[in-house]
This record gives structure tokens, C-alpha cells and sequence, in this order.
């Protein structure tokens, strides 16, 4: 069974949940936001942090997950807010068709699959806008990485985590240990490093014709060292 099929249980979630700072949700739901069209598939949508926010600024949602605790948590965020939103468990690797103006991949989902997983995911994306969001892209990730890193403790779960860089494949693999008190959740998460270009390619080859490269929410083109990668592609 492929990692993230039992990775994303509740301490991993709770972690996540907590590291992400509002401000930077913020910034990129207003980003989203600048997107044309009304409904938004969220693919990986974990907890609903995108997709609960799209809701509350009048987007229609579909968000999509393998974490049944995620969907469980984003359902029960929409009810307690009073927002309209679908979610459902699900894979990337085998989306329900859902008619959607735009298709988001947000917070590092994407380089999770297998290349060919990867591709068949695009390919098979039917929306006329679709964005990505990858901070493993290889002129952003790898100038500045570390393999140690120091236990970090968020939201009351510790994750300690110890790296390996797979050259050959060039994978970037990390064995968590997450603990709060006595409960602890190990597992080891495999992210494919791709160039922008790798990316460029992926994504052209499954239809979209314009492609716009950013490192950051604010607009600032993609560069060597940018934090992440936020690939918008438009048919
Ligand atoms: C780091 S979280 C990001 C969640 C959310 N997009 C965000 O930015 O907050 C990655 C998410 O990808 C989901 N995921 C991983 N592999 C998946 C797959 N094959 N299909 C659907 N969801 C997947 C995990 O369950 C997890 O919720």
C-alpha cells in the first residue's frame, strides 16, 4: 500500500492543522480568488483549509482526500460554520468525475504519487484552470535543505523527523515519529523532487496550454531559491 494511504491519521492531521499560520491560508485563498469560474475541486484537500474558506467567499466546493479523519474534520468545520461544501474520501489516483471550473492541489500533495500516477492524475483533470502548489520543486527545495532537523512541537503533537535524499530517484524521504503523551504514530513520507520544467512538461503533455510559474501567493514570479512553486495552467 503507497504511504499516504494510512499516513494521514489524527496526529499528523493536528500537527498540520496547527503549523499552518492563518495569514498564509489567507494569502493564498485570495490568490485563489483572483481565478475565474464558481466551482472548485480541492484535490487533497486535508482538513478543508482551503476549501472552507473558497466556501465562505461564495465558491461552490468539492474537496476530495484520502484521510477519512481530515474528511471527517473538514465536514464537521463546514457544519459548525454553516458552509456549503462537498467532501468526500477519495483518492487522487482515481478522482470522481466532477465537473469543476478550477482544480487545486495545494499544500504538497503533488509529488506524492508515482510519475505515471502523476501523469494519469493530470490527464485526467477535466477543469479549464488548474493550480499546484509544490514546495518540493527542486530550484526552491533543494538549494536550502537539511537533513537534520530539530523536533518540532505544534498544536500539543510532537513530530520528530529524521531525512534521507534518495539521489538516484530524486525522492525525499522522511521517517516521522509524531507523539502526544502516550500515543505515538510513525510513518514515512516519500515526496518526488521534479524541476519546474519537469513540472512544465507534466502538465503540458495533459492538455494545458498556458502555463504561469509564481513563488509566492502575492503574485512574485518563480525563481531560483522562491519558497515553493504555485504552478497556475489554463487550457
Ligand atoms: C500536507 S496535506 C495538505 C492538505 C491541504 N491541501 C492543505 O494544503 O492544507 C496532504 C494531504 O494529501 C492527502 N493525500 C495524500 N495522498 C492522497 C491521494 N492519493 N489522494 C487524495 N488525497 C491524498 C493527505 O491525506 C493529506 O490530507
Amino acid at each position: 500500500m503507497p504511504w499516504y494511504t494510512d499516513f494521514f491519521t489524527e496526529l499528523p492531521n493536528t500537527f498540520w492543522r496547527a503549523a499552518v499560520p492563518s495569514e498564509s491560508t489567507k494569502a493564498e485563498i485570495d490568490f485563489l480568488m483572483t481565478l475565474p469560474g464558481d466551482h472548485v475541486l480541492d484535490v487533497a484537500c486535508g482538513s478543508g483549509r482551503h476549501a472552507l474558506e473558497l466556501a465562505a467567499r461564495g465558491r461552490r466546493v468539492t474537496g476530495v482526500d484520502v484521510s477519512a479523519e481530515a474528511i471527517a474534520h473538514a465536514t464537521g468545520e463546514a457544519a459548525r460554520r454553516g458552509l456549503t461544501a462537498a467532501f468526500h474520501v477519495g483518492d487522487m489516483r482515481a478522482l470522481p468525475a466532477t465537473i469543476a471550473d478550477t482544480a487545486i492541489c495545494m499544500g504538497n500533495a503533488f509529488g506524492y504519487l508515482d510519475h505515471d500516477e502523476t501523469r494519469a492524475f493530470l490527464a485526467g483533470l477535466t477543469a479549464r484552470t488548474v493550480v499546484l502548489d509544490y514546495g518540493f520543486a527542486a530550484e526552491s527545495f533543494l538549494p536550502g535543505v537539511a537533513l537534520e532537523e530539530e523536533p518540532l512541537t505544534i498544536g500539543g503533537v510532537t513530530a520528530e523527523q529524521v531525512n534521507e535524499y534518495d539521489v538516484a530517484r530524486s525522492r525525499w524521504i522522511t521517517h516521522f515519529t509524531f507523539t502526544r503523551g502516550e500515543e505515538v504514530h510513525r510513518g514515512t513520507s516519500v515526496q518526488h523532487v521534479y524541476t519546474a520544467a519537469e513540472v512544465c512538461r507534466m502538465v503540458t503533455e495533459a492538455g494545458f496550454g498556458t502555463i504561469d510559474l509564481y513563488g509566492d501567493p502575492d503574485g512574485a514570479p518563480y525563481e531560483l531559491r522562491s519558497p515553493r512553486l504555485i504552478l497556475v495552467a489554463r487550457r
